[in-house]
């Protein structure tokens, strides 16, 4: 969690590093600070609240310099106070640094710092802060990986010292960090979105890096001090995709990016003449793919939903056992992994903690461990041995849409590619790959039916809880649905199977209870249709999403979404998204913060 921010040139820092800030929002945002290097001092500003609190501070007490550090902040050691707020400083205020990630072991290393430091907050970065700080003689570079030893824990990490003027120092370990590479100017940021406006050109470093920026350029380090040569990549994302395109909130731009980012997962990758697709990035042999006997999909949230869909595809087509696991609890299981397993590792970020040490247990017990990441360099994406980027562009509302239509697209062409290489016939093959080709309109159709979805969220708006309810995939529908309903507008739902609801949550149902339920015509319309007439008799309010062309619907009520009609399995790509606009219009309604709602954060990089 939290974002980072640096940057180094000719250029005033302040308004960088603000806008920097605003980018990386999304990673966390209870408190805010920068500091920058000017007149032979550092200056720091710190606000509780999120960045704008930091901007009107700012307007009353601008800062000059040219360079610059800065930090949003997700509280993961002491509450949200200015005093915990980052940079931290050491050496009486000549030295500063902002910090994400935990330092696990930083109990032993205050008591190590002694009396003779004092600390002014709650933070293990602090104490990061002091350790470097005692391990300063002028040399800040060393000092930073002389301290960096005695550390345990994870680390995106900057500093500089009001002795070099031109020199900022990061460091990564768990935590990422990407360095911009512009014209006699230098930028430094937990992710790419802050350098975009700036240049295209950036370095990732990795794990056990440490990075020395100054105006002539930047050079790359091992902690043990040695060089290393590292490859500056151009970055595909246009600024302008990172922003909001005239809508008013990014969810609901992410929302309506679905038709084409849906088109730029699947485009190169369907074979219509074999009836099949073809990835990459699964860096297997056909020998290697005869083996698999089980996979495994790993994730966490939403992407977790995604795996469940990829479970009814696995299964259905190629007939291979598939499991989903919830990363945090992956872990801990003992699960029965051999060498004939594949593991998939689901994630928008490519940053989610439990996900990434999920994949590091998988890989020690010799699984083929692959990713399906959006971001692309991040460290998931760089942990696996292969795998696929789903091309959702910038995902910046905290509640995933488009990330999530993706991942379920990538994994309908992964169950797609094994399902034809095993059991599936190119006829069978050949129907999927023109549903998928159709999808984009479809989702279009969906997206240009949003008024109706507005009057129901209208209608729905101020009920205190809820139930949604589908079958097969659509009960994976419901599961999303009922998160994002939760995610954005803080309406307590749950989600069932149909078959489920007399077996308890029945008893909850009144005329005042909703339920939203899906019941798209596939092979079990008939059991959904009778799992709504329980409901109906229990006269709860129903909310149906059905295929176009059901009137019979309409007996049951009149508050009906639309969908058109495809393949069962690819159902969930058109279904979710009404309840996307279905939550997203509620929570508008409820003048919640949709893009980011309370409590959560769009990359948890903590366990
Ligand atoms: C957080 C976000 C969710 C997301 C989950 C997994 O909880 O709020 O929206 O689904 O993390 O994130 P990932 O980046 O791994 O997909």
């Amino acid at each position: 969690m939290c974002g980072i921010v640096g940057y180094i040139g000719n250029k005033q820092a302040q308004p960088i590093l603000l806008q920097g800030l605003r980018r990386l929002e999304y990673r966390g945002y209870d408190s805010a600070g920068l500091a920058l290097w000017h007149d032979q001092c550092i200056s720091r500003v710190r606000a509780v609240g999120k960045i704008e609190r930091l901007a009107k501070k700012l307007k009353d007490q601008e800062i000059p310099g040219s360079m610059g550090i800065a930090h949003t902040r997700w509280a993961t050691h002491g509450g949200v106070t200015e005093q915990n707020a980052h940079p931290h400083m050491a050496l009486q205020g000549t030295l500063m640094l902002a910090h994400n990630g935990i330092i696990e072991n930083y109990r032993e290393i205050r008591e190590k710092l002694g009396k003779d430091v004092s600390l002014t907050s709650e933070t293990d970065s602090e104490v990061l802060a002091h350790l470097i700080g005692t391990h300063y003689n002028g040399d800040l570079r060393h000092a930073v990986m002389a301290a960096l030893k005695h550390v345990r824990g994870t680390y995106g990490l900057v500093v500089m010292h009001v002795d070099h003027p031109d020199c900022i120092i990061g460091a990564r370990m768990g935590s990422p960090l990407v360095v911009g590479v512009g014209e006699e100017e230098y930028f430094i940021a937990s992710d790419a979105t802050p350098i975009l406006p700036y240049t295209k050109r950036v370095v990732y470093l990795d794990d056990g890096e440490i990075v020395e920026l100054t105006r002539e350029g930047i050079q790359t380090f091992t902690l043990a001090d040695e060089v290393i040569t590292k490859c500056v990549e151009e970055i595909e994302w246009d600024d302008e995709q990172a922003q909001k395109q005239g809508f008013d909130h990014f969810m609901l731009k992410e929302i309506h990016d679905q038709p084409q980012v849906f088109e730029d997962a699947i485009r190169g990758r369907l074979d219509m003449e074999e009836g099949t697709a073809h990835l990459g990035g699964l860096n297997m042999t056909e020998e290697e793919m005869r083996r698999v006997n089980r996979i495994i999909l790993i994730a966490c949230g939403t992407a977790s939903y995604a795996g469940m869909v990829g479970k009814y595809a696995f299964e259905r087509l190629s007939g291979i056992p598939t499991e989903v696991d919830v990363a945090s609890e992956f872990r801990y299981r003992d699960p029965i992994i051999d060498e004939n397993t594949l593991v998939f590792a689901i994630s928008q970020s490519g940053e989610t903690a439990d996900t990434l040490a999920a994949i590091r247990e998988a890989k020690r017990k010799g699984a083929f461990v692959r990713g399906i990441v959006n971001v692309v360099g991040s460290t998931i994406a760089r942990e696996t041995d292969g795998g696929t980027y789903i091309h959702a562009g910038p995902e910046l509302a905290v509640a995933s849409t488009k990330a999530y239509t993706n991942m379920v697209a990538v994994l309908l062409l992964y169950a797609l590619q094994f399902g034809r290489s095993r059991r599936m016939t190119i006829a069978t093959g050949q129907r999927f790959v023109r549903a998928l080709q159709e999808i984009p309109q479809k989702m279009q159709m969906i997206l240009d039916r949003k008024d109706t979805i507005f009057a129901i969220a209208e209608k729905y708006k101020d009920i205190p809880s809820c139930f949604f309810l589908g079958r097969g995939v659509n009960y994976v529908v419901a599961l999303e649905g009922s998160l994002k309903l939760k995610e954005i507008t803080y309406i307590h739902s749950e989600a069932y199977p149909g078959g489920e609801m007399k077996h308890g949550p029945i008893a909850l149902l009144s005329p005042t209870f909703p339920v939203f339920a899906v019941m798209t015509k596939n092979q079990l319309y008939e059991k959904m249709r009778s799992n709504v007439e329980e409901i109906r008799a229990r006269k709860a309010p129903l909310i149906l999403v059905v295929t176009d062309g059901d009137d019979s619907a309409k007996e049951f009520t009149d508050d009906i979404m639309y969908v058109p009609p495809t393949m069962e399995l690819l159902e969930p790509l058109l279904n979710t998204i009404s309840l996307q606009l279905l939550a997203y219009y509620m929570a508008v309604s409820l003048d919640r913060d949709v893009d980011r709602p309370r409590n959560l954060a769009k990359s948890v990089t903590v366990e």
